[in-house]
C-alpha cells in the first residue's frame, strides 16, 4: 500500500461528548495515558468554565488558552494515529461544540449512571444523529451508586432515538460493584477497589453458566449476571459492525473514568471497530478521503490569543489528499492562492511545526483575517464543504456602538468575532439595526469584554423581543420576493447576505408559515 493510504487507513479522528461532569476531561486523559501522549494524570486541564465564574473574563481567557493547546489530542495506540477533537466545557459554547462534530469521523458519549441522559448529552448526540456520525456510549462512575442499567439503555433509546447495543454490562454498582462482563470479547473484567488504581484483572470467559464464575464474583453477582446477559441477548440485536458504521446502532461500554476501569476495553473495541476518515459531502460532489489532490474546510478559528498581535488560528479539517506546508493552495470564497509557511499540530499542550497532513488530521494555519467557519481549501477545484450550518439562536439582543470616537474598531471586531463565530449577527432591513443571536447568555458577555479587550471598543445591548431567527428560502422565486416584500420589517440578512426572518413569538412563525405555503422556513442555515 502506498504510504498516503496507509497514513489515511491510521487515521481514527473523534470527539468525546458530554453534559458537563459526567467525565469528559477524566475519560480523555486516561485515553492519552494509554496512548503514552502523557505521562501523568491531571495533564489535561478542564476547559470548563463554572457556573459560579460567568463573568470572571480570567476565567473566559483562561478557558480559551486551554481550548487552543487541547484543540487536538493525538497519540498512537495499536499502530494507528488517533486524533481526539476537544470540545468546550460549558453549554452556552454548544454551538463551537456542533461545529467541531462536522471535523470528526466518529464520537464516544459519556454519561453519568446516575444521571442517565441530559440535555447537553442530548443535543449533542442529536447533532451526531442528524449527520449519521457513529456512536459509542460510555457509561461512566459505576463506583457510584446509579441508575438501573436496563432503564438507561431504554433511556438512551428513548430520548436519543438510536438503537443501541450493550458491549460490556456491570456487575452491581456502587459498593457492589464487582467489574463489568465485556461481551465483545467474552471476557469478565473484574474490578478491585482496594488495589491500586488502574489495577484491572481480567480473566477469558467465554461461558457464563461456567460454575467458575461463582468463584471470581460470589454466587448472587453470578446468579444476577446470567439473567441480565440472557435478558439482554435476547432483547438486543448482536454488534453488527456495518449498521455501527452507518450510524445505525450505537454499542454501549460500562464503567468508571476516574478508576481507568472499563477505558482499556472501550479504547480497544473502539480501534477495532471506529471508522477511517469518510467521505464527505460538498455542494458540488462527494469528496473522498483517498482521492490524491487535498482538500479542506475550517470549522473552528481562534483569533487574539496573543495581544500583540491580531493573528488569528484557522483549524483545518483535511478531508482528502495530502497537505503540505509552503504549498499553494485555493481558498474558494476569496478566489485566491495562499501558501502556509508555519502549519501547527496543536497536540495536547505541544504545538509542533508540520510538513504534511493526511485526512483526518486538522491543521492550525495562522491568518491574518482572511478565513470565516466553512471556508474550503482545494488544489484548485471549486468545491463547499456541506454540513457546517448555523443553527437558529435562542437569544437576542440589538447591539450598538458605545464610543462613537470607535465606530470603525467596533464594527470589526464585530465582524471579526462573527468570523469566530462566537455567536450570529443579523441586520435587520428597515432599519439596519444589528441583532446578535446567541445560544447561551455567557457570549453577549464574551462579546463586550472581547471588544474592549481586544478592539478597545465598546458596546451596548438593548433588549429586542424575538423569539426565533430562521432562514428562509423557496423553490418559487417569486412567493420568496412576495414574502420578504410583504415582511419587510421582519427580516434581516445574515452576515452571508442570506434572508432570516425574526419572528416575535412562536405564533407569529406559525401564522406565516400557514399563510406563505411555498416558503420553506429552515431552523439552521443549511437545508
Ligand atoms: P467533564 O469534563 O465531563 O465536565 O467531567 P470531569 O472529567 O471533569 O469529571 C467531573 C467530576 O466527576 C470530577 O470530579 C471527576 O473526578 C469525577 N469523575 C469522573 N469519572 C468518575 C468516575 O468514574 N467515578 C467517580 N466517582 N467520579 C468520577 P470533581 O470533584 O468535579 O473534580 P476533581 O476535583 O475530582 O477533579
Amino acid at each position: 500500500m502506498s504510504t498516503f493510504l496507509n497514513e489515511l487507513h491510521r487515521r481514527r479522528t473523534f470527539a468525546i461528548i458530554a453534559h458537563p461532569d459526567a467525565g469528559k476531561t477524566t475519560l480523555t486523559e486516561k485515553l492519552l495515558l494509554f496512548g503514552g501522549a502523557i505521562q501523568t494524570a491531571g495533564a489535561v486541564k478542564s476547559n470548563k468554565i463554572k457556573k459560579s465564574t460567568v463573568s470572571d473574563f480570567m476565567e473566559i481567557e483562561r478557558q480559551r488558552g486551554i481550548s487552543v493547546s487541547t484543540s487536538v489530542m493525538g497519540f498512537e495506540y495499536r499502530d494507528l494515529q488517533i486524533n481526539i477533537l476537544d470540545t468546550p466545557g460549558h453549554e452556552d459554547f454548544a454551538e463551537d461544540t456542533y461545529r467541531t462534530l462536522t471535523a470528526v469521523d466518529s464520537a464516544i458519549v459519556v454519561a453519568d449512571v446516575a444521571k442517565g441522559v441530559e440535555t447537553q448529552t442530548e443535543k449533542l448526540t442529536k447533532v451526531c444523529r442528524m449527520r449519521d456520525t457513529p456512536i459509542i456510549f460510555f457509561i461512566n462512575k459505576l463506583d457510584r451508586e446509579g441508575r438501573d442499567g436496563f432503564d438507561l439503555l431504554d433511556e438512551i433509546e428513548q430520548k436519543l432515538g438510536v438503537k443501541i447495543c450493550p458491549l460490556s454490562w456491570p456487575i452491581g454498582m456502587g459498593q457492589r460493584f464487582k467489574g463489568v462482563y465485556n461481551l465483545y470479547e467474552r471476557k469478565l473484567v473484574l474490578f478491585n477497589p482496594h488495589g491500586k488504581q488502574d489495577e484491572e484483572e481480567i480473566v477469558v470467559f467465554e461461558d457464563l453458566s461456567h460454575p467458575d464464575l461463582e468463584k471470581h464474583i460470589g454466587e448472587s453477582a453470578a446468579r444476577i449476571l446470567r439473567e441480565e446477559v440472557e435478558t439482554l441477548v435476547t432483547v438486543y440485536p448482536p454488534f453488527d459492525k456495518a449498521a455501527y458504521l452507518r450510524g445505525d446502532i450505537c454499542p454501549v461500554f460500562f464503567g468508571s473514568a476516574v478508576n481507568n476501569f472499563g477505558v482499556k476495553e472501550l479504547l480497544d473495541c473502539f480501534v477495532d471497530i471506529a471508522p477511517t476518515p469518510r467521505p464527505r459531502e460538498t455542494e458540488e460532489r462527494l469528496v473522498q478521503p483517498e482521492e490524491d489532490k487535498f482538500s479542506g474546510f475550517v470549522f473552528k478559528i481562534f483569533a487574539n490569543m496573543d495581544p500583540r498581535h491580531r493573528d488569528r488560528i484557522a483549524f483545518v479539517r483535511v478531508c482528502s489528499g495530502r497537505f503540505e506546508r509552503n504549498k499553494n493552495y485555493r481558498h474558494v470564497r476569496l478566489e485566491r492562492e495562499f501558501k502556509f509557511p508555519a502549519p501547527t499540530m496543536f497536540m495536547a499542550s505541544k504545538k509542533t511545526l508540520l510538513e504534511e497532513a493526511y485526512p483526518g488530521d486538522v491543521v492550525g494555519l495562522y491568518d491574518s483575517g482572511n478565513f470565516k467557519i466553512g471556508d474550503t481549501l482545494t488544489e484548485g477545484e471549486v468545491l463547499h464543504f456541506k454540513g457546517i450550518p448555523s443553527f437558529s439562536p435562542e437569544q437576542f439582543r440589538y447591539v450598538e456602538n458605545a464610543d462613537p470616537l470607535k465606530q470603525k474598531q467596533f464594527a470589526k471586531g464585530l465582524d471579526q468575532l462573527m468570523d469566530e463565530g462566537v455567536a450570529q449577527m443579523f441586520v435587520r432591513q428597515s432599519d439596519g439595526r444589528r441583532i446578535i443571536g446567541t445560544v447561551g447568555q455567557l457570549q453577549f458577555e464574551v462579546i463586550q469584554h472581547r471588544l474592549e479587550a481586544e478592539y478597545s471598543a465598546k458596546c451596548r445591548y438593548e433588549p429586542v423581543s424575538l423569539n426565533k431567527a430562521c432562514w428562509v428560502s423557496s423553490d418559487d422565486p417569486k412567493a420568496l420576493e412576495e414574502f420578504l416584500e410583504r415582511r419587510k420589517r421582519d427580516i434581516a440578512r445574515d452576515i452571508h447576505g442570506d434572508p432570516v426572518f425574526l419572528a416575535e413569538t412562536a405564533w407569529v412563525l406559525q401564522t406565516v408559515q400557514e399563510n406563505f405555503p411555498k416558503v420553506q422556513f429552515r431552523f439552521t442555515s443549511e437545508g
